[in-house]
């Protein structure tokens, strides 16, 4: 499921990242990649033993478990720590695919199911940087507003295309999900949805408390942790 998750950082949040990532050190992106993804990586990002990517990251993390569509979507089971990234002059990031297990700072591991990247440059401050992903279904191309998110399966080919005007900031992160199938996710979360609109729109109270329980119980079936 490829989905956009609007309005994960405010504009304040946004402004006080942006100026902080503004006067960051920034590296090699290929740092953090293995030798299949290196050759096509060219940008930049914060060391993942810099201290203001935890802190940064902490506010992105704090954000994110405010987010009620960004819940019901991932169903979040372990997250690993964001990082940051940095496109410009033509830095771009060929198509590849992302690690399938990745080690937590705690020593635990993490299954990769869900990819997801927070923009945080308007789109209209720099050109290209959009973010195409493949699947069954073709190419999808993606570019939002300064805040917003996309989630999509990390089982997904995906690049980055080259920023050729401005600079493209991005926090970018992986989850590990209580529901390890993405069609089964893309259920629950329908399922979800249709709950909630029943409840605005003043459906009858039992019928929706009878599906607010098939939902729990998929959701028990399902979850593995
Ligand atoms: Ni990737």
């Amino acid at each position: 499921m490829l989905l956009h998750i609007p309005g994960i950082l405010d504009t304040a949040q946004v402004t006080q990242l942006r100026t902080a990532l503004d006067a960051a050190a920034w590296v090699d992106g290929r740092e953090t990649v293995g030798s299949q993804g290196a050759p096509v990586k060219r940008n930049q990002q914060l060391t993942d033993v810099s201290p203001l990517r935890e802190a940064l990251g902490r506010i992105v993390l704090a954000a994110l478990a405010k987010n009620p569509l960004y819940h019901a979507a991932t169903l979040p089971l372990r997250t690993l720590p964001p990082r940051f990234n940095r496109y410009e002059g033509g830095g771009a990031y060929g198509m590849h695919v992302d690690g399938s297990v990745m080690a937590l700072p705690n020593g635990e591991q993490l299954r990769s199911d869900i990819s997801c990247t927070l923009f945080l440059v308007e789109p209209e401050d720099y050109d290209g940087g959009e973010l195409i992903v493949s699947d069954t279904y073709g190419e999808h191309e993606v570019k939002l507003p300064a805040g917003d998110a996309i989630i999509y399966p990390a089982s997904s080919l995906h690049r980055v295309q080259p920023v050729t005007r401005g600079a493209r900031l991005a926090a970018f992160f992986w989850v590990q999900s209580l529901i390890r199938d993405d069609n089964r996710r893309r259920l629950l979360f329908e399922l979800d949805t249709s709950i909630q609109q029943l409840v605005t729109t003043g459906a009858d109270h039992d019928a929706v408390l009878q599906l607010t329980g098939i939902y729990h119980n998929l959701l028990r079936q399902w979850a593995e942790s």
